[in-house]
This record gives C-alpha cells, structure tokens and sequence, in this order.
C-alpha cells in the first residue's frame, strides 16, 4: 500500500523529485540552493549529461543528507505542460525513483504548474502517482518478489498553505487511478481465474459497498435466453462457464430537482476469453486473449470510482455481456444463424467475430430496457483498428459528430490516445446476408474496425452512440510509459470518468 499525501513541509524523502522547465534551468533560485547542499555535484552532472530540461529528461544524484538522491525532471517548456503531461512525468518519476530503491519520495509544488487549475492538478498528481506505483504481483511469490523494491509513501510539497482544491483534486486522482488499476487487475489475471461468474461477483460487491447508490442485476442464462439473446448466448453456448448479464445501475443524488440527469449508459465487451471458437484462432493470436474483457473491466472500474465518490449528476448504468468463447461440440458452428434480441437474424460465418455478437445484444438490451440518453460501448473489437491505429490509439466510432467532438477533447485532456473513424455507411452493405438479415463478417477488402463498427449500428435506434475500439491500448506489450502501465492499463477510465462527471444536466 503506498501513501499518498500533500504537505507545507519538506519532509525527508528517500528522493527529491524536482521538476523544471527548460527556460528556466539557467536561473532558479530553488535549483542554485540543491546544487548549494551538493557542493555544486548537482550543476556538475547537468553539465555533463547536456541536461536541458526537455520534456522528460532526468539526471539524478546521489547524496546523503536531507535527501538521499535529488532527481531532476525535464518539463520542456512551461507552456506545454499540461494535465496530461504532468501525470506521466509524474508517473515515470515514481518509476525511476523505485529504480533507486527509494522508499519515499518528495515532489516540490511548482511555480510551473500555475495554469492548471489547483483541483486538476491534484487531480493529475494522484493519478500520476498512483499509476507509477502500480505493479500487478498478485501471482509472483516471495522468493520471486524479493528483490523488487517498492515505494511506500509519496509526498507533494508545497510551500504555502494547503489548497483544498488541491487536496480534493489529488483524492479524486487517486481514486481514479484505484479505479484504473481495478480494471488492469482484472485485464492482468488469466482466464483460469476471470470468468463470467468473477466479474459478476466483483459487480455484486461494487454494488454492496456503494451505501446503495448502485445497484446489481445479474440476468441468468436461463432469462437471457427469455429475452431472446440469441447473439450473445451463440457466443457462449461452447463453454462450460455459464453465460452472465451483468447490468448496473447507479443513481445521482439530484441536487437540483430542475435538472432531470441523463442517462448514460456504458456498455463493455466482456468476453473472458477468446479462442475464436470453431474459427479457431492460431496460437500467437491467442496468446492475450484473457484481454477481451478489457471493455468490461473499465466499466467495472469506473463503477468502482462512482460506488466510493457520487460524483457525476447523471443515471449511469452498466452493461457487461460476460461469456466465455470457447471450443466444444457444443460451439456455434460457422454457418449458424442467431437471432438478436431486437429479433434480427445473424449468419455467423465466423465464430471469432463473436464480440459484436455479445455487443448485438447488449445493445438491444439498452435499447429496449434501458433507454439511455446517451449510449457508449468500449470493446476489444478489431484486430483491424489495432492495424489501422497501431497499439497506441483507440478508434472513435459514433452517430453523433458533436458527441464525437466533445468526447475526443476530453480524452486529449485526459491523455488518453483516441482517434476517429468513419462509421463509412456504404460498407454497410458488406454486412448483408443471402439467407439473413446480416452476416457477422463483411468482404468489404479491409475496413475491419469500420464494418464491425457498423454492425453494432444496426442494433442502436436513435440514441447518441459512442463507440470506442480499444483492441489495441488494451494491454500494453511495451515497457510502461507514464500512466500507461504495462499489460492491462485501465483504458478509457480517465476519460469517461471526466465525461460523467462534467458533461452537463439538461433542463428540459
Ligand atoms: N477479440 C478480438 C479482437 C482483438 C484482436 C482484440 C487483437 C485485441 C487484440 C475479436 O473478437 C476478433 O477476433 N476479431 C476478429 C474479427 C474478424 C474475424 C472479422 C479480428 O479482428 O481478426
Ligand atoms: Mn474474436
Ligand atoms: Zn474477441
């Protein structure tokens, strides 16, 4: 457990992280009395390793007193510092820290940091922190632990008296950042020990704990099957886990009865593993596939952030469609044809396009029960959006360009890698079955995040839609990098939190 505080005094961190923008390197008061206790050591190694202060360029220290080492960090300029910048210097900075095998480390409170509002700033420095802190060691034993070194206790300092904007900003971050880290968790942890049923359990004890501000509905596969989810049951029906239609309801304390709250509902690809059923999937495609429930796992982790703090004005509600896609005699055969729930008839031509099945229902559901305001699904869709994109970026599907607009300039804010897709219509026709209303795969000659993006279309009516493709930010397979931690990484937690939070009630 790390502890994460703001304090008006300095404190004896293991490290002293000093952050500092390149203009003004030259000439820094704060800076000239470091180099001071390090007899000039400090003026010495920036010298030697050209340090500039370019955006997160470090060079480090060693001494002995207040601080054991003294680490400087590059902002580049003060002007291109922003919250999202921050949170990863922040990040990288506990990360290198932890190479020094510091146990404690120190943040100064910087004059740079001005034009970020105080709540957004903490908010910024407590998911930066947290993030860099996280180590997914649920599986790793002691002998194998033994040498990895952990930070216990981060301090911001800042000089004057403690804003509360900040406090309250830096509590939030951390909260978020429990949030991100709930869903990399349950992204990190193999299939032997996610299925439907964990994820049900984990929704379940969200709920319990939210003093009833949520609550759980687990639908069976015996009333999934009343319903008419045919789609999503097809996907299921070759595992021997059971099928589970895990749905959430989180209801805003109403400040203001003359603002009637949207309602916002969020819907996650849940399946705990993809085999690609009887389309069977070759070995090295397989490899990750514990990661198709990536979708679901953010919706869970952002109810975990709402279940703790009621923060958004809105009804949210989420959508998980968990199922396992497996190989039995019992599997969906290509050729089949299931009937979605909205009672459209699918030609399933391959059993590994099975996430758009689960969300063809998941969909209809919302449609049909639910009748949200706003609908956003997040799904590890598309090997293709991961060629079109690369591992970095999600794609942005959606009906709505403004909805698009807003959602893309929270997630720049957020620091969150998305980019826009057409949702190109004439590919519709790709979709088009001889012998049903559709078929699950499309020969358009490429476009695959497109005609997937499409299908799903077919099963929203009117609603403002929102689709995020996330197959690739999903697990990270490079090194962390700021607050986009290795493997699971809590993708699109930040941004749709922001989104719930600050999209405003309408007054009808
Ligand atoms: N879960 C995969 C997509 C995926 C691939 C996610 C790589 C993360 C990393 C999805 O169910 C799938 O298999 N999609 C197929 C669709 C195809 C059969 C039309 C794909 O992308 O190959
Ligand atoms: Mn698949
Ligand atoms: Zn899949």
């Amino acid at each position: 457990m790390m502890n994460l505080e703001v304090k008006n005094f300095p404190g004896k961190g293991d490290a002293l992280i000093y952050f500092i923008a390149k203009e003004k390197l030259k000439n820094d008061a704060k800076l000239k009395q470091l180099d001071a206790l390090t007899k000039g050591a400090l003026s010495q190694k920036i010298k030697l390793h050209l340090f500039e202060a370019g955006a997160d360029e470090m060079v480090s220290i060693e001494m002995v007193s207040p601080y054991k080492h003294i680490v400087l960090y590059g902002l580049g300029k003060t002007s291109s510092v922003t919250q999202a910048t921050l949170r990863n210097a922040v990040a990288n900075a506990v990360r290198f820290s932890e190479t020094l095998r510091a146990s404690s480390a120190t943040f100064f409170y910087q004059e740079e940091f001005k034009h970020i509002p105080l709540f957004d700033l903490g908010k910024s420095l407590g998911i930066g922190a947290s993030m860099g802190n996280y180590h997914f060691d649920k599986f790793k034993g002691k002998e194998t632990l033994k040498k990895a070194h952990r930070l216990s206790h981060i301090c911001i300092y800042i000089e004057k008296a403690i804003p509360k904007e900040l406090q309250e900003g830096l509590a939030f971050g951390e909260l978020i950042a429990k949030g991100m880290q709930t869903a990399s968790n349950l992204v990190n942890e193999p299939a032997s020990h996610i299925h439907p049923i964990e994820l049900a359990e984990l929704a379940t004890k969200i709920a319990d704990s939210s003093k009833e501000k949520i609550s759980v509905q687990i639908l069976e596969k015996a009333e999934c099957k009343k319903l008419g989810m045919g789609a999503f049951l097809g996907v299921a029906q070759g595992s021997i886990q059971d099928p589970k239609f895990i749905l959430l309801k989180y209801s805003p304390t109403t400040h203001d009865k003359r603002l009637k709250a949207k309602k916002i509902c969020l819907v996650g690809k849940s399946i705990t593993f993809d085999s690609g059923g009887l389309s069977l999937k070759p070995p090295g495609s397989m490899e990750d596939m514990k990661t198709d429930m990536t979708g679901g796992a953010t919706v869970l982790g952002i109810f975990q952030v709402l279940a703790t703090n009621p923060f958004s004005p809105h009804e949210v509600w989420g959508v998980l469609p968990a199922c396992e896609n497996m190989v039995s005699g019992g599997s969906m055969r290509p050729g089949d044809i299931v009937t979605a729930l909205n009672g459209k008839t699918i030609e399933v031509l391959n059993t590994d396009a099975e996430g758009r099945l689960a969300l063809a229902d998941a969909v209809s559901y919302a449609e049909k029960y639910i009748k949200p305001d706003i609908m956003i699904d997040i799904a590890t869709l598309t090997g293709a959006c991961m060629v079109a994109l690369g591992k970095d970026i999600s794609g942005i599907f959606g009906n709505d360009k403004s909805f698009i607009k807003q959602f893309l300039e929270i997630a720049k804010i957020e620091g969150e890698e998305m980019w826009e897709l057409p949702l190109y219509k004439p590919y519709a026709k790709f979709l088009k079955s001889d012998i049903a209303d559709l078929k699950n795969i499309a020969n358009a000659g490429g476009g695959g995040a497109i005609t997937a993006a499409l299908f799903i279309a077919e099963f929203v009516n009117k609603t403002k839609w929102l689709h995020i493709d996330i197959a690739g930010p999903s697990f990270r397979d490079k090194p962390s990098n700021g607050v986009v931690v290795k493997g699971g990484n809590g993708v699109g937690v930040a941004s749709i939190i922001n989104l719930l939070k600050n999209s405003k009630p309408y007054n009808p």
